[in-house]
């Protein structure tokens, strides 16, 4: 048997119904549709509404709907991953109660917390555990409710964010498809700049922290902005150049959805034309953990068999990277 890869095989993903459109927004804080499509390429971003149901109810329902589409004996599943930046509860793994309401009943558990990269290094994660040949199916899944540490009396913060979630399955490959390469990155001289300051073991939660609006989103946007360009487009051109790659050999670039004019900064660094560049910030806004994976549910009709998919996420920490992969099959797998 040849050497062992780590490959995409089934994916899925979820949104809420409910649309907070940018003229909603207008509503609600001193903001303009134009300012925000122009600065960000937002339109619309989607939104939990029901108090009682966090961010495994999206992650459910995206394993869901890529177990339904693949035909995947959840029982079979050997780990469920869930990257958040927005657990169910600070204790207690989200990933332990998503993994048991799904039926993966054979299966270990834990979340990871990378911010916004939290999807990308959970691939490199998941890979590692199938390259190593110790399981053969592992569920990696990216769910946010971003909504649910918003202050939507913010606006240089609630316009950016939405819900969401995304989920793949990666399994072992034989014929060199799957993931090639990657090259993670974090530098935590830059938390000051995006970060929630309170609920943590450095400030506890109090009636200060509440009053002072401490558990909600902070970030210096101009800053994390300056870091994002730079530090995404340096890791997606170092990847294609450790990989010998051209522009006309990436098939498609995976960009965490921040804000269009980083991704649109990133691609130019590639040289790659815009028809190459998956996009979906329109629709759904940054929904942290799970920007790639609703990426390729969104375009997994339009992906083939070895395609050249080059993956890039900036988020809090600082943590980015870069992520090289072969797809492993054609269109939607909806009848493996
Ligand atoms: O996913 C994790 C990583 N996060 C990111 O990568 C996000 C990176 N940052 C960004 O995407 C952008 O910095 C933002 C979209 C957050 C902000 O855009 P910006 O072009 O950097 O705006 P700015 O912060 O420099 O603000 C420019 C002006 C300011 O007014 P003054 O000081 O020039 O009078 C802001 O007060 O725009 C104002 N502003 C707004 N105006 C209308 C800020 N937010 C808004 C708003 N509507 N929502």
């Amino acid at each position: 048997m040849g050497r062992i890869t780590a490959a995409i095989t089934a994916v899925g993903g979820y949104v809420p119904d409910f649309r907070l459109t940018n003229k909603m927004l207008e509503t609600m804080v001193d903001t303009t549709d134009e300012w925000i499509t122009t600065r960000t390429g937002i339109k619309e971003r989607r939104i939990l509404k029901d108090k009682d149901k966090g961010t495994s109810f999206l992650a459910i329902k995206a394993a869901e709907n890529l177990i339904s589409k693949s035909n995947l004996d959840p029982s079979e599943i050997d780990l469920v991953i869930v990257g958040t930046a927005t657990p169910d509860l600070p204790v207690a793994s989200t990933s332990a109660y998503v993994a048991s309401q799904i039926g993966a009943v054979n299966a270990f558990s834990f979340d990871i917390q990378a911010a916004c990269s939290n999807f990308l290094f959970g691939m490199s994660t998941a890979a590692s555990y199938i390259e190593s040949g110790r399981y053969k199916k592992v569920l990696l899944i990216g769910a946010d409710k971003m909504s649910s540490i918003l202050d939507y009396t913010e606006r240089t913060t609630c316009i950016i964010f939405g819900d969401g979630a995304g989920a793949v399955l990666f399994e072992p490959n034989y014929e060199g498809l799957g993931l090639q390469d990657e090259y993670l990155r974090s530098d935590g001289r830059g938390r000051e700049f995006l970060k929630i300051e309170a609920g943590g073991s450095l400030m506890p939660a109090s009636e200060e922290t509440v009053k002072n609006k401490k558990h909600y989103v902070y970030q210096d946007g101009k800053s994390v902005f300056k870091f994002a360009v730079s530090n995404m487009a340096d890791v997606a051109a170092k990847i294609m150049e450790r990989n010998n790659l051209t522009h006309d050999d990436v098939d498609w670039l995976i960009p965490h959805q921040a804000n269009k004019r980083i991704v649109d900064a990133t691609a130019k660094r590639m040289d790659l034309e815009s028809s190459k560049v998956m996009m979906n910030i329109d629709k759904y806004g940054n929904t942290t953990s799970a920007t790639l994976p609703l990426l390729l549910f969104d375009y997994e009709k339009k992906l083939k068999k070895g395609d050249n998919l080059v993956f890039a996420a900036f988020g809090g920490g600082f943590t980015w990277g870069s992520i090289y992969l072969k797809w492993a099959y054609n269109g939607n797998n909806e009848s493996k």
